[in-house]
C-alpha cells in the first residue's frame, strides 16, 4: 500500500492527532490507539491489518452518526484494495540493486510456496510459525514483542535451504534478496565490512527476505587461504550487524557446514533450523510430485524411492528431470521403473569426490 491511502485517511480524520489533548469529535472518531496501529501496520508494509483497523475506523465512525465520513473511509479501502489487486502490492523497490551493493546483491520475485516444499513435520511447523509472525509482526511488536526474524539453515548440500528462503519470500510476496557472500569476501578483501555495512543498509531500508546463501563463507573458523585476521574481524562486524538489525526484514543464513561455524553465531539467530536427506516416505512424495505430468501409472515407487536411499532432495529432483527427459526425448508419456532406478542410480555415480554421502556432510 503506498503513502497516500494512509495520508488521505489521515487527513480525514482531522488536522493532528491528538487525541488526548483535544477530547473532541475527531477523538471519537477515531481512537488513537487506531491512528497508532494504521501508522504501524503503515511503516510494516502490514497491508492486512492497515486495511482491518481501517475498517474499524470506518465502523467507529457509522457508530458515532458519521455515515458520510465512514463512507468515504470505506471508498478509500476499496480503492486501495483495487490498486493492490491490480499489482501494486508486489514490491516494487529497487528493482536491482544499486551502485556499490552490485555484485553484492542479487534479487529475484520467487513465486514458490511452502506447499512446493516436501518437508518433514517439525520443519514445515517451524517455517509455519516464523510466516505466522512476520505477518503479525506489527502485532506482536504492539506487545513489545519480537517476531523470529533472524534464521540459520544448516543441512547438506540440495536439501533444501535455498528453496527454503525463495518459499519464505514467495508467501511473503516479498522480494529474495541474495548475499552472494563468497564474493564479497574474496573479491572485496580488505573492504568486506564496509560492504557488509551497505548490504545491512539495504534490509533496513527495503523490507524482503535476504538470504546469505553458503554462509559459513563468512562464518567459518577456517581462513580458507585468507587472512585469519580479517576473517575474525569480518565475522565480529557481521555478527554486530546482525545483532542491531531491528528492520522489518527477514534474515536468512544457510550453511552446509555447521561444524565449521562459531559457536557465538548461534546465539545470535532467533531460529536454527536442521535440513536432512528425505527418508523413503518423504522421497517417495518428491518422485511423485515431480513425476505429476507423467503416465506412472505402472511405476514402482516404493522401489524407486528405496533406490532413492542416501540421496539428498536436489539429486532425486534431478534423477526425476533425466527421466522426464528421456521420456520426452523418445516422445513418451510414460516414465517407467527401471529408467528412474537407472537415472537415480546415475545420481548416486556422478557425486562430487568432496560431496561425499549428503548424510554424513551434515
Ligand atoms: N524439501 C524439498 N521439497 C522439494 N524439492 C526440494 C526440496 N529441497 C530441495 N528440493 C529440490 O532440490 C533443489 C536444490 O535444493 P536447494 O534449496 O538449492 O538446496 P540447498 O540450498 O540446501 O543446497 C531445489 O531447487 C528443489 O528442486
Ligand atoms: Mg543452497
Amino acid at each position: 500500500m503506498k503513502l497516500a491511502p494512509l495520508t488521505e485517511l489521515l487527513l480525514l480524520l482531522g488536522p493532528t492527532p491528538t487525541m488526548m489533548a483535544e477530547p473532541g469529535e475527531l477523538a471519537a472518531m477515531a481512537s488513537a490507539e487506531q491512528i497508532k496501529a494504521l501508522i504501524e501496520s503503515h511503516v510494516h508494509q502490514d497491508d492486512d491489518r492497515f486495511v482491518a483497523v481501517a475498517l474499524q475506523v470506518a465502523a467507529r465512525a457509522a457508530r458515532q452518526g458519521h455515515g458520510r465520513l465512514a463512507e468515504e473511509i470505506k471508498a478509500l479501502i476499496d480503492d486501495a484494495k483495487a490498486r493492490g489487486a491490480q499489482g501494486s502490492k508486489r514490491p516494487i523497490p529497487i528493482a536491482a540493486p544499486r551502485g556499490d551493493l552490485i555484485g553484492l546483491l542479487s534479487v529475484c520475485y520467487p513465486q514458490l510456496r511452502l506447499t512446493d516444499m516436501v518437508l518433514a513435520g517439525p520443519i514445515h511447523a517451524r517455517l509455519s510459525r516464523i510466516l505466522q509472525e512476520h505477518r503479525a509482526q506489527s502485532k506482536l511488536r504492539s506487545h513489545g514483542l519480537r517476531p523470529r526474524r533472524k534464521l540459520l539453515l544448516v543441512g547438506p548440500p540440495g536439501s533444501g535451504k535455498t528453496m527454503t528462503a525463495g518459499a519464505l519470500a514467495g508467501e511473503l510476496h516479498l522480494a529474495l534478496y541474495v548475499i552472494l557472500l563468497d564474493g564479497l569476501i574474496t573479491k572485496f578483501m580488505g573492504e568486506t565490512a564496509a560492504k557488509l555495512r551497505l548490504v545491512f543498509e539495504a534490509i533496513a531500508e527495503q523490507r524482503g527476505v535476504y538470504l546469505f546463501d553458503e554462509f559459513d563463507a563468512i562464518g567459518s573458523e577456517r581462513a580458507r587461504g585468507n587472512d585469519v585476521g580479517e576473517i575474525r574481524r569480518v565475522l565480529n562486524s557481521f555478527l554486530q550487524f546482525l545483532e542491531q538489525d531491528d528492520s522489518p526484514s527477514l534474515l536468512v543464513a544457510a550453511t552446509n557446514h555447521q561444524q565449521a561455524l562459531d559457536a557465538a553465531l548461534f546465539r545470535r539467530f532467533d531460529d536454527v533450523i536442521e535440513y536432512g536427506i528425505p527418508d523413503a516416505v518423504l522421497a517417495e512424495v518428491v518422485l511423485r510430485n515431480k513425476l505429476a505430468a507423467f503416465d506412472v501409472t505402472d511405476l514402482n515407487f516404493a522401489e524407486a524411492a528405496r533406490c532413492a536411499d542416501g540421496l539428498s532432495y536436489g539429486e532425486i529432483t534431478q534423477a526425476c528431470e533425466a527421466a522426464a527427459k528421456d521420456a520426452v526425448l523418445a516422445d513418451s508419456t510414460t516414465v517407467a521403473t527401471a529408467a528412474l532406478v537407472a537415472a537415480l542410480d546415475e545420481r548416486r555415480s556422478v557425486r562430487r569426490p568432496d560431496q561425499g554421502d549428503a548424510r554424513t556432510d551434515v
